[in-house]
């Protein structure tokens, strides 16, 4: 016998390693609108040329409230699924509360700290161990235009409330529906928190919606943040109550409404219906700039068995690789979270989002978004959210909503 055949197999068995598991996963999201499936598809399908076994949980309902709700009731029943989409400081409750797998491993191995913004790995972190795995960085401050509508009606897209007041009397009167929206708390709060921002400016917003500071949660700047969620009240049609936020952007696709505010997951939801950016939809940075940022992350509860822990790892190494992060983004409207992946092949929007991210951080204009779940925990943002939508529904006046925004924050701290 020769030593080349011997060497060839004492490589091969060293190669093979131990025998391991099919890895398994069970993934709780809240992504079923259209862009939205079709960017958790690319995750689902990478799993699956691994070799991994993916079993679908998802909850509709955008903003995740009702995921939330069923991730509850699957912990308390002794039996959490492998990975749930997760984020913000809710990632570090559920540390406390049940514990979360180490994923500091894969994180290590796969460099993720040279390649993440410290602001992003913060937020992936419990008591300094990596305990969740970001996929993206979406901007909430975004305003959606119908462009047909637009040029129509003479309208460029609002730099200041009274702009963007003034363009919604005009279509207005000319029987069109400024705003699509709907009518759930989630997405009042999220038009609530652009407007903080736009009249506010970021010290303001980093005041009352971050560090809950109740002379700014009781101020004039608050007062007249309500008096615009009335004004914008207005501009809305009689059908907005409970409408899903996918049937708002399709409200402004099909030249039903002029605009929508929204996070840039609504322009997945026009790339999805084949629109292009500039030609049928436009976005532009709402009145007052900044960035709000909301950054969808995959966190992973203790879960037994070889199968379960290996499709944790493949999960957690596969959403930080940098051909994921492109392609799940170029879907989904967001940017990478990683830094490292070239934007070449994105869109104007998405580049507009980087700057402005880049810029934010230099000017402290970057700042966690309220009404996603990246600012605060459940308790207070849950208060902020029931007053904002009991005065978006009600004829409650701004002094009211101001003195009741005060008294909840204080009650939920
Ligand atoms: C956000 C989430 C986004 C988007 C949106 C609507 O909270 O971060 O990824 O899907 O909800 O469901």
């Amino acid at each position: 016998m020769t030593m080349k055949p011997l060497l060839a197999a004492s490589t091969a068995v060293m190669l093979a390693g131990p025998v391991l598991a099919e890895p398994q996963a069970e993934v709780l999201h809240w992504w079923t609108s259209g862009g939205e499936a079709r960017s958790v598809a690319v995750l689902q399908e990478q799993f699956a040329a691994e070799g991994g076994s993916w079993t679908d949980m998802p909850v509709a309902g955008g903003g995740g409230d009702a995921a939330m709700t069923a991730l509850r009731a699957r912990v308390l029943s002794g039996n959490a699924p492998t990975a749930v989409q997760l984020k913000g400081p809710a990632i570090q409750e559920w540390y406390e509360e049940t514990g979360l797998a180490d994923i500091g491993p894969v994180a290590e191995e796969n460099g993720w700290e040279a390649v993440l913004p410290v602001r992003i790995a913060e937020h992936m972190q419990c008591e300094g161990q990596w305990c969740a795995a970001p996929v993206n960085v979406h901007r909430v401050n975004w305003i959606w235009g119908n462009k047909q509508i637009l040029d129509e009606h003479g309208i460029a897209m609002p730099t200041t409330w009274e702009e963007f007041n003034a363009a919604a009397e005009t279509l207005k009167a000319a029987g069109v529906t400024p705003l699509a929206h709907g009518g759930q708390s989630w997405q009042d709060a999220t038009v609530f928190e652009t407007v903080v921002l736009g009249l506010g400016g970021p010290e303001f917003y980093q005041q009352a919606l971050v560090d809950l500071d109740p002379q700014a949660l009781n101020s004039d700047t608050m007062r007249q943040v309500f008096d615009q969620m009335r004004v914008i009240r207005g501009y809305v049609d009689d059908n907005f109550s409970g409408r899903d936020w996918n049937l708002a952007t399709a409200m402004v696709m099909n030249g039903e409404a002029a605009f929508q505010i929204m996070g840039d997951w609504a322009k997945g939801e026009f790339l999805a219906a084949d629109k292009k950016p500039g030609v049928d939809f436009v976005c532009a940075e709402t009145p007052g700039g900044g960035f709000l940022y909301n950054v969808d992350s995959f966190a992973f509860f203790k879960v037994d068995g070889d199968d379960r822990q290996q499709g944790q790892a493949l999960l957690a190494r596969l959403i930080m690789g940098e051909g994921f992060q492109k392609t799940f983004n170029l879907n989904k409207g967001s940017i990478p979270a990683r830094t490292d992946v070239a934007l070449d092949e994105f869109d104007d929007c998405a580049r507009q989002s980087a700057e402005a991210m880049n810029a934010g951080a230099e000017n402290g204009s970057l700042l966690p978004s309220y009404a996603h779940g990246m600012a605060l925990r459940g308790a207070p943002a849950g208060a902020i959210t029931d007053v904002v939508t009991a005065h978006f529904n009600s004829d409650m006046t701004s002094d009211e909503a101001v003195e009741q925004l005060a008294n909840a924050v204080a009650s939920a701290m």
